[in-house]
């Protein structure tokens, strides 16, 4: 037999055994770079099953202290808090609410956990408006974007104050990260709250569950108007610059796994942390498939998140942490 002018590359060399597979890996997870999302409802007397998202519930101001507690001691060292409010009205001033639902969750677990807990809250306001959509709206039903950013900014200052480490604007403004980051100065949270900007925030068919989760549907019309088209990734990239200019400290993009080009790119263009979440969508469509036998969820799951890490991801988010922080504990 004649051989080649030189010996063939041999790639399955590291790939032989268990421990060389672990010393060749370069992309690992660590629980420190989970982050739960968790839905508190106001005036709820018992925790609620999500119905399309296995494992999630809606919390009682109770219960997610539980929820939290149970998490810290699995090793998931962040969380991110959603709120639904008893009243919602046309601006959603609940948001801002100093004894407002996720003010008081934040109060709460501060007092449990003391700095051991990073504590994110989500800063928006469709859960809170009686509309569902992220902003006051003007008469011809389209969102206000001044107005709208007004009312992050009010949220934000109430979330710095109830104890939060990073507050997070998802709604897509414009100028909504400078706005917020103005208010935190001036109320003299400069050095102490930071902003995780959803700065690449798609209008995606992914978010159906969790619009269930947070009782946050539009009444009418979607939010093509304000989140990115998902057909545009050189918009993300600007948008993420034009948040780091602004003052962002953590970067968001999201749907995670249908985006990882524009997760690549946000990272690789700014250099800056990244965050990455993976959705309610993507949550609901894998168990769905495991329940039907389908897929193993355990399997995919932590596939799905090692490749955001893999495309750029330093964090998270995914409603899975708690299995995920366990089975890497
Ligand atoms: C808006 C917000 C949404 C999600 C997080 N923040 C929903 C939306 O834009 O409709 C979706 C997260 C998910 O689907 O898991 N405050």
């Amino acid at each position: 037999m004649e051989h080649p002018p030189f010996p063939i590359a041999r790639p399955r060399r590291l790939r032989r055994t268990p421990a060389l597979r672990e010393v060749a890996a370069e992309t690992r997870l660590h629980p420190d770079q989970l982050i739960l999302p968790l839905f508190v409802k106001e005036g709820l007397e018992e925790p609620e099953p999500v119905a399309s998202m296995p494992g999630v519930w809606q919390h009682t101001p109770a219960s997610v202290r539980e929820e939290v507690a149970a998490a810290r001691a699995e090793g998931v060292r962040s969380v991110i808090l959603f709120g639904i409010p008893a009243r919602k009205d046309a601006q959603g001033s609940e948001a801002w609410n100093p004894e407002g639902i996720v003010q008081r969750a934040l109060r709460d677990l501060r007092d449990d956990h003391g700095d051991d807990l990073v504590l994110i809250a989500d800063t928006c306001v469709d859960e809170y408006t009686d509309h569902g959509h992220c902003g006051p709206l003007r008469a011809d039903g389209s969102v206000d974007n001044d107005a709208a950013n007004a009312c992050y900014a009010r949220a934000a200052v109430a979330q710095a104050e109830a104890g939060a480490d990073l507050v997070a604007p998802s709604g897509m403004m414009d100028g909504m990260v400078g706005a917020i980051r103005s208010a935190l100065d001036e109320a003299g949270h400069a050095e102490r709250v930071a902003i995780m900007s959803y700065c690449t925030k798609f209008a995606s068919a992914f978010y159906g569950p969790f619009r269930d989760a947070a009782e946050s549907a539009p009444a009418f019309g979607d939010r093509a108007g304000y989140q990115l088209d998902p057909r545009n990734g050189d918009e993300g990239l600007r948008e993420a610059h034009r948040d780091v200019a602004e003052g962002a400290d953590v970067l968001l993009v999201k749907p995670g796994l249908p985006y990882l080009d524009v997760l690549h790119r946000v990272k690789q263009a700014t250099g800056m942390p990244v965050a990455a979440y993976q959705v309610s969508g993507e949550h609901a469509m894998l168990h769905a498939a495991a329940e039907r036998g389908w897929l193993d969820a355990e399997a995919v799951i932590a596939e799905s998140l090692l490749s955001l890490r893999r495309a750029g991801a330093d964090l998270v988010l995914t409603y899975s942490a708690r299995e995920v922080a366990r089975t890497l504990g």
